[in-house]
């Protein structure tokens, strides 16, 4: 037989993002491009990491890196959440996390932001999309785009840096509510163009990355993040893509989670899968190994896997990590991890 070539081969991530409980459970890591990588700081060492992520040849490279080294589910597109925001007129730097050196407090600053066109929306990204899904064609490998929630961004434009408690942040949404909205307003609105770009491009899943939602109490989330990841959310349906949304640290936010239209909740390895399972019964569930095991030995990596791949039984499942892959991590553990995950048949009998 000749297999037609615009026909994709229906990808086990793909069915588990909608809602499939598939034999195995489709795998890919948060941050499995990175510096865990010798092939990754091969090209860090002779480009800047903006240089990486606005060159589509090299964005692209870097995305499918992991992939040759290990039998992964999908590829996550290379770039950061930070990637829209020089478009709107705010300097961005990494050192290595995000810097902005102006960071946002005023008004006038504020009201200066722009709301840039698709066409000036990061023009690269939709390029290297598309380089990605040319390399990926007749192989079962889906391609996920993504952004940042607008809470999260948030929380780098007004603190201006990474921070271990965002006070300063914190501090703003209480004193300046209507400002804070504003602010929200303009990121959600550049969010979902950005991201009905990479879908248009060829990003066959979104996730919506929502690192720091867990900082706040369920009043000031359901104030300043529900109603801007709802509305991203929202417009990103019916484009035939699933949509997972992603925080961490915040099981304590999960009945105003469950809220969220979108497909798959990615959750950290603070609760187990078979509890977090409870408050959405009908998602599928993305996570949630402590990356941490990931520095352990090999038994200690099988041993916890199987435990996370347990968890997630009795629904769709898709393994990954509760974040991103640590810097320190050797890259055969990945391998192994791999390994376990592939091998664990989800409707099977238990073996000990
Ligand atoms: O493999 C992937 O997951 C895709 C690439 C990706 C990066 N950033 C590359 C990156 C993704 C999905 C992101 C998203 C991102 N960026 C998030 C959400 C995910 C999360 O971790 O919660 C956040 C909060 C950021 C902001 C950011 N960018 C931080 C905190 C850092 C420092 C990270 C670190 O490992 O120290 C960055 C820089 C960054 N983004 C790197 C990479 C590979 C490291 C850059 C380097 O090589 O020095």
């Amino acid at each position: 037989m000749n297999p037609s070539p615009t026909r994709t081969t229906p990808s086990l991530f793909l069915r588990a993002a909608w809602g499939e409980d598939t034999p195995r459970a489709p795998l890919w890591l948060m941050r499995q491009a990175g510096r865990y990588l010798p092939e990754y700081r091969a090209i860090k060492a002779r480009a800047s990491f903006w240089e990486m992520v606005r060159t589509p040849e090299l964005a692209a490279e870097v995305t499918l890196q992991p992939l040759r080294r290990f039998p992964l589910d999908a590829a996550i597109l290379f770039s950061d959440i930070m990637t829209p925001l020089p478009a709107m007129g705010v300097a961005v730097e990494f050192s290595p996390g995000p810097v902005v050196a102006e960071p946002l407090r005023s008004p006038a600053q504020i009201e200066a932001l722009r709301l840039p066109e698709v066409a000036e929306l990061a023009p690269f990204v939709a390029e290297a999309i598309r380089l990605v899904r040319r390399e990926l064609q007749g192989r079962e490998a889906a391609l996920i785009g993504f952004g940042g929630a607008p809470l999260t961004l948030a929380t780098y434009l007004v603190q201006g840096a990474g921070s271990k408690d965002y006070e300063v942040f914190r501090a703003f949404l209480r004193q300046e509510p209507a400002l804070a909205h504003r602010l929200l307003e303009k990121l959600a609105e550049v969010t979902l163009r950005y991201l009905r770009m990479q879908v248009e491009a060829g990003a066959q899943a979104i996730q919506l990355f929502d690192s720091w939602a867990g900082l706040h109490d369920p009043q000031t989330y359901r104030t300043f993040g529900l109603p801007y990841n709802r509305w991203v959310l929202e417009g990103l349906g019916g484009l035939g893509v699933p949509r997972i949304y992603l925080a961490v640290g915040a099981s304590h936010l999960y009945p105003l989670i469950a809220e969220l239209p979108c497909e798959v909740v990615s959750v950290d390895w603070r609760m187990s899968l078979a509890q977090v399972r409870s408050f959405f019964p009908n998602r599928a569930l993305q996570g949630n190994l402590d990356p941490a095991v990931l520095l352990a030995p090999p038994e200690v990596i099988a041993r916890e896997a199987r435990e996370v791949l347990r968890a997630g039984r009795g629904g769709p499942h898709i393994f990954n990590l509760g974040h991103g892959v640590i810097r320190t991590t050797p890259p055969e553990h990945v391998a192994h991890l791999a390994e376990v995950v592939h091998q664990f048949d989800r409707h099977g009998e238990e073996s000990l």
